[in-house]
């Protein structure tokens, strides 16, 4: 590890980072570095504090969180702060959840940076939906039971078109892995029975992954979302529908989970 060579991170670059699920275990190296080597954090509301506990001493360390209910800057308007740091000659880290390029508006903050002329890199991070997945013994695909898997995004309300999207989703029978899904959990599992899905499709809903209260309820497709209510579990969670998540309860006597 001692030999690995990290690049610099030069004065007026952005890095888009990947924190990962929460656990800073389970950072990359490379977001390690970044961590260490930039001189300010601009991170998403979804970062543990002990990942940004590994900034080095006197990084400035800014919020800029975009989180469904509560108020939050434009996502323009974070563009434009990340562009006037870097201006400024800055080293700036961008840090968001998971990975930076998946649900997360990595893609158009790289889009914003290009188009200004601010050189940036992107560290890669563990997304949260294959993370929690798998620390939970849902394994994303087996030779047995999946050839493909989707990650969907569930946070906009299902319209005319959505829906067909949402119904071609289900037919595939392949496994999905819905982020930012809870509040519209009851219309979307509505609309993949509606498309075939059996009422005992299991489902995992996976709450605050790798926190001190992350929740874990396994569950039915039919009766998912009342189930998520009467348990109280709400987001941030990851949903995993389909036979994937039947494979947990053939690993879960061996599996080691948690601080054990
Ligand atoms: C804006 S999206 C960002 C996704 C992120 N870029 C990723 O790759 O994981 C935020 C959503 O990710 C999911 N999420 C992020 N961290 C999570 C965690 N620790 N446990 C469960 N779900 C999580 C939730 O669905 C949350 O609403």
């Amino acid at each position: 590890m001692t030999d690995l060579a990290f690049p610099e991170f030069r004065p007026g670059e952005v890095w888009l980072v990947g924190a990962g699920p929460g656990d800073p275990r389970l950072l990359t190296l490379m977001a390690l570095h970044a961590l260490r080597s930039g001189d300010v954090i601009v991170h998403d509301e979804l970062i543990d504090k002990r990942v940004l506990s590994l900034a080095a001493p006197g990084t400035a360390i800014q919020g800029a969180g975009k989180r469904g209910g509560t108020p939050s800057p434009h996502q323009s308007d974070i563009n434009e702060h990340l562009i006037a740091l870097a201006r400024e000659g800055r080293k700036v880290v961008r840090l968001k959840g998971g990975d930076p390029f998946v649900f997360g508006r990595g893609g158009e903050e790289a889009q914003a940076l290009a188009h200004a002329g601010i050189r940036f890199r992107v560290v890669p991070g563990i997304t949260s939906g294959l993370a929690a997945a798998a620390l939970a013994g849902i394994p994303a695909t087996t030779r047995e039971t999946n050839h493909a898997v989707i990650l969907a995004t569930g946070h906009r309300a299902l319209d005319e078109t959505s829906v067909r999207d949402w119904e071609a989703m289900a037919r595939t029978g392949q496994p999905i892995i819905l982020y930012m899904a809870m509040s519209n959990l009851a219309r979307i599992a509505e609309v993949f029975l509606g498309a075939g899905l059996a009422a005992d499709t299991p489902v995992a809903i996976i709450a605050s992954a790798t926190y001190a209260e992350e929740r874990l309820l396994e569950t039915e497709l039919g009766r998912a979302a009342q189930d998520a209510r009467d348990n109280g579990i709400g987001a941030p969670a990851i949903v995993a529908v389909g036979s994937v998540v039947g494979v947990r309860r053939h690993l879960l006597h061996a599996l080691l989970q948690g601080e054990a």
